[in-house]
C-alpha cells in the first residue's frame, strides 16, 4: 500500500543544507499498524508528512495505493489527500471557531457530502468515540484529550485508506495518552492503516511493527513475533 524507495529530504536550515531523511526504504500494506520511533530531531515528522503528502521529498519514489506520488503537483496531492488520508496531530489541529461536531463533519463537507449523509456519519463517529455529549462544545471548552478524540473522530470521518498520527500523544499525560493508544488500537482492529509516530518505545511497542529513525534514517525494523 505504501512504498518508498530511497526518500531523500534536503533543506535549508539557515545557510546550512540539513539532510532530514536519507535514503529510506518502508513497505507498508493494508491494515497495518506501524509505528514510526525515534528522538526529538530525528525526521519522523517529515516522514509521515511525506508519507501523507503534506510534504513533497527532494528525490527517491513514494508510490501511495498504486500512484507515484512524488512529483505530484499540490493540487493532485491534495485530492489524494483528501479522503484518502486522515491526520491526527500532536497539537489536535481543531478549528476554533467551530464545535465538536463541525469539526469533526468539516473533511465531509470538503468531499461534497449532503447534510443527511454528513449527520448519521458524524454521530456514528461521536458515539463510538463516546464523546456524543460534546457536540455542541469548541475546542477551548475541552479538555486536552476530548480535543484529541475530535482530532481522531476527524481524521476517521471519511473512512480513509490510512491514519497518520504524528505524536498524537505529545500533548497528553501518559493516562490520557494511553487512552489515545488505545483508541488507535482499536482503530486498527477494525481494520484502519496506521502509521503513529513517537518518541516513545513503550507506545512504539503499540504497533505490530517499529521502525527506529534516527538522523533520518532507518536504523532499525522490528517486526512483532505473532505467536
Ligand atoms: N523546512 C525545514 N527547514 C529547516 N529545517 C527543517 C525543516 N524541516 C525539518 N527540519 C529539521 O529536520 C530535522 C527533523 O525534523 P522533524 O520535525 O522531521 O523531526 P521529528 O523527529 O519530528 O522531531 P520532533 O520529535 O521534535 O517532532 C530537525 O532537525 C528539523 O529542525
Ligand atoms: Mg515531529
Amino acid at each position: 500500500m505504501i512504498h518508498a524507495r530511497n526518500l531523500t529530504k534536503v533543506v535549508w536550515d539557515g545557510s546550512i543544507e540539513t539532510t532530514v531523511l536519507q535514503n529510506v526504504n518502508i513497505d507498508i500494506e493494508q491494515g497495518e499498524y506501524v509505528a514510526i520511533l525515534g528522538p526529538s530531531g530525528s525526521g519522523k515528522s517529515t516522514l509521515v508528512n511525506t508519507i501523507g503528502l503534506i510534504e513533497k521529498p527532494t528525490s527517491g519514489e513514494l508510490f501511495l495505493m498504486g500512484h507515484e506520488v512524488s512529483r505530484l503537483n499540490e493540487r493532485q496531492r491534495s485530492n489524494l489527500r483528501r479522503g484518502g488520508i486522515g491526520f491526527v496531530f500532536q497539537n489536535f489541529g481543531l478549528i476554533d471557531e467551530l464545535n465538536v461536531y463541525e469539526n469533526i463533519e468539516l473533511p465531509l463537507r470538503y468531499l461534497q457530502y449532503g447534510k443527511k449523509e454528513r449527520q448519521s456519519k458524524v454521530n456514528a463517529v461521536l458515539s463510538k468515540l463516546q464523546i456524543t455529549h460534546l457536540r455542541h462544545f469548541f475546542p477551548n471548552q475541552l479538555a486536552a484529550l476530548q480535543k484529541q478524540l475530535v482530532g481522531i473522530g476527524r481524521a476517521v470521518i471519511t473512512q480513509p485508506d490510512l491514519i497518520i498520527a504524528d505524536e498524537p500523544t505529545g500533548n497528553l499525560t501518559s493516562a490520557c495518552g494511553n487512552k489515545v493508544m488505545e483508541v488507535l488500537s482499536s482503530l486498527n482492529e477494525e481494520g484502519f492503516t496506521i502509521v503513529m509516530s513517537t518518541h516513545s518505545a513503550m507506545e512504539a511497542d503499540r504497533g505490530q511493527r517499529v521502525i527506529q529513525l534516527f538522523d533520518g534514517h532507518i536504523i532499525t525494523e522490528n517486526i512483532k513475533n505473532h505467536l
